[in-house]
């Protein structure tokens, strides 16, 4: 568990800084109504927690955490201006709250998780009964290249999938929710695919084929070397490699994500 939570603390932080609910947290905006009470759990900068305070409006309340105390001061600072919106630093395996929340999220944190069937418990915990928790992850087996990337960002990537099963996080997970939903007693399970798929044209593409730039080149893949798990050579070649991938040939990534939610029962 050690070892899965200082994994997850290599993100580059603009990356999560440039998401947004619209484009990042589809399903949930669909949810979000005026009035209600929101946790965003592993919220980071709160880049998508600002966005659920615009949607549940002045007479929502919106509480986003994180355990990472600099993510945290740096969304207190961007969203020092929306009254309904706060930010406090929890672990998810340790929430102080219970039975509050219409709407419980966590986004893109469960993949980093040893545990993570025993975060959802606590997730289950924060909501009301009748209350919705909805978790979005990816599956990391199943992301796709087009054409593919060169065989040195293919040896990096089956690495850091190993980096990461080492480390007892599971790469499939966004396939092992609903099950993991439905163990916990939520009922009314629904999945909805939000694959994140960027074209050469597209706005994000450098945004989005940065996160694999991003992982080779800095603290990730330093922490992947210190490890023993690949040598610096190797980061070195497929970081170069992908970046000429990215400049010359790349048409497409997808990364295959899913929002799945569930409702706490009344007598829970
Ligand atoms: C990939 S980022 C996702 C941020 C945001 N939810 C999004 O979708 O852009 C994962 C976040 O989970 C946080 N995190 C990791 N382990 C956590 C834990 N045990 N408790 C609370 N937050 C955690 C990290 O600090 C990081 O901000």
């Amino acid at each position: 568990m050690e070892k899965a939570k200082s994994r997850a603390k290599l993100n580059d932080s603009s990356v999560i800084d440039a998401r947004s609910l619209s484009q990042s947290h589809r399903r949930l905006a669909e949810l979000l109504e005026p009035g209600m009470t929101v946790l965003d759990v592993g919220c980071g900068t709160g880049a998508i927690t600002s966005g659920i305070a615009e949607a549940v409006g002045p007479t929502g309340k919106v509480l986003g955490v994180d355990n990472n105390i600099d993510l945290i001061n740096k969304a207190r600072e961007r969203y020092q201006d929306i009254p309904s919106l706060s930010f406090e630093t929890a672990d998810i395996y340790d929430l102080p709250y219970e039975k509050q929340f219409d709407i419980v999220t966590s986004a893109r944190v469960l993949q980093w998780l040893a545990q993570p069937e025993q975060a959802l418990e606590n997730l289950v915990k924060t909501a009301k009964p009748g209350g919705k928790v909805i978790v979005l992850d990816y599956n990391h087996e199943k992301i796709s290249w087009q054409p593919e990337v060169p065989d040195s960002m293919k040896y990096f990537y089956e690495k850091f999938l190993q980096w990461r099963s080492d480390a007892a996080m599971d790469n499939a997970i966004a396939d092992h929710l609903a099950d993991m939903f439905e163990r916990s007693g939520l009922t009314q399970i629904n999945v909805s695919p939000q694959h994140e798929e960027v074209n050469r044209n597209d706005e994000g593409f450098e945004t989005a084929t940065f996160v694999w730039s991003g992982v080779a080149t800095t603290k990730g893949g330093a922490q992947m070397i210190a490890d023993g798990i690949i040598d610096r050579n190797s980061v070195e070649q497929a970081s170069i490699d992908y970046q000429k991938w990215v400049e010359e040939k790349a048409e497409a990534q997808r990364m295959y994500l899913l929002a799945v939610e569930g409702m706490k029962l009344e007598k829970k």
